[in-house]
């Protein structure tokens, strides 16, 4: 029998990302034994019947509840994950603070900058270590293309180009789910996918201070779906349509503090690419890239390469990169988009453990949920906005 300390857990929400956490908490006992620590998955908790079945005959989960104020009042739960859409994220997050547990959540924090500055707010004045969802971050290639730009490896970074693309609703026959309404959602690929685009950025690069941008929305309306699905899939349609009620394109020119310039672009109804998430930064010294579709890939090219047969190395992750070594015992092999949820969760339990912030942070949120609501300022003005301030500590600061 296990001697490691026990930590309970709770999920709220068991769609695509609430199923992943509770995948990913099950992998950091063995992946990071140093904790000396393992989740015990306590409660889920989902309004939908057969969500509730999936979690406990499926995922391991002790119980399952409809409410999840069920869930913040059990005493075996001692962190929680927030994986509801958008619109529940402020609600949930705040009783969360109030019930004293540590939470980890979903991007983007809330459907406003102004809900992840209350979410980000609440947790800090409480004490409370957060997490959240800025998975992309823990790719190996990432964090040795941040160890790049920060070393000055690539000189002094001048511009950076970002674009998540994707076409995940490139169909006219997707369906009208909660990501097209701004109730629930608040905007659309801006809040959606832009606000990884936001973090990486900001992640590798520092803060973005000014922005400009163009929104569009391409396809109008879609289907009502008469089931329910999980993420983007296994909905059915029926022949009734409603209003897309946000943008399904974005495109932004932006300035960093410190003088960086880039452009940022993001699109969830692109065919072609499937999630073609990129970021390219270029310095004085040379330039690094990488794209998620190529996960365990990084280009580099720098100017101490100039020769006759100058250009970029592809370079595959390995045991200097980040966490590969956890994931993989053989150069060469591939970790995959689970694994940098597990790379999260692992981040988590750690920030619980030690009351130390080491996860991408609610903080980190309200920064990337400035950004996003700058842009949809600029969307509607075509104007430069500033991205205001953000007063407390972030973890790509550090
Ligand atoms: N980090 C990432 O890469 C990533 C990827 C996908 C989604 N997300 C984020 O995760 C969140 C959830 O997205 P998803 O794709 O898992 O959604 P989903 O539609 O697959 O699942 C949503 C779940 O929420 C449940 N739910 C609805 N109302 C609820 C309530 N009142 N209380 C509790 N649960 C409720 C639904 O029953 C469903 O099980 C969103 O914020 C989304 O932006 C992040």
């Amino acid at each position: 029998m296990s001697t490691k300390k026990k930590i309970g857990i709770g999920v709220i929400s068991l769609g695509w990302m609430g199923r992943l956490h509770a995948r990913s908490y099950r992998t950091v006992s063995e992946r990071f034994p140093e904790l000396d620590a393992e989740a015990r998955l306590v409660v889920a908790a989902d309004p939908v019947e057969q969500a509730r079945r999936t979690a406990t005959q499926d995922l391991g989960f002790e119980r399952a509840r409809a409410d999840y104020r069920e869930l913040l009042a059990d005493p075996e739960v001692e962190a929680v994950s927030i994986c509801a859409p958008n619109y529940l994220h402020e609600e949930i997050a705040l009783a969360a603070v109030e019930a004293g547990k540590p939470f980890w959540v979903e991007k983007p924090v809330g459907v406003s900058a102004e809900q992840a500055r209350r979410v980000a707010h609440a947790a800090t004045s409480a004490g409370l270590v957060t997490a959240v969802g800025f998975n992309y971050r823990h790719a190996p290639a990432i964090e040795y293309m941040r160890h790049l730009v920060r070393s000055g490896a690539l000189g002094r970074i001048t511009n950076v180009r970002v674009w998540f693309i994707a076409d995940y609703n490139s169909s006219p026959l997707g369906p009208l789910t909660w990501r097209a309404s701004r109730k629930r959602a608040g905007a659309g690929v801006v809040c959606d996918l832009m606000s990884h685009g936001a973090d990486l950025a900001q992640y590798v690069v520092g803060r973005i201070a000014s922005v400009t941008a163009i929104t569009d929305t391409f396809i109008t309306e879609r289907p009502i779906p008469i089931t329910t699905g999980i993420g983007h899939s296994g909905f059915e349609i029926g022949d009734e349509v409603g209003p897309v009620e946000n943008e399904d394109y974005v495109g932004m020119l932006v300035r960093f503090d410190g003088g960086v310039v880039g452009t940022m672009e993001s699109s969830r109804v692109s065919v072609g690419p499937r999630a073609e998430y990129v970021v390219e930064v270029y310095g004085t010294g040379g330039s690094a890239r990488w794209n998620f579709e190529r996960l365990n890939e990084l280009q580099v090219c720098t100017t101490a390469d100039a020769g006759p047969v100058h250009g970029y190395t592809r370079a595959m992750a390995g045991p200097d990169w980040g966490e590969w070594s956890r994931y993989q015992p053989a150069i060469g092999t591939s970790m995959g988009f689970d694994d940098l949820k597990s790379v999260e969760a692992a981040q988590f339990l750690r920030s619980v453990l030690t009351g130390e912030q080491r996860a991408p942070s609610a903080a980190d949120a309200w920064c990337a949920a400035e950004v996003d609501e700058a842009v949809v300022a600029s969307a509607a003005d075509s104007g430069w906005h500033d991205v205001a301030h953000v007063d407390l500590p972030t973890t790509f600061d550090a």
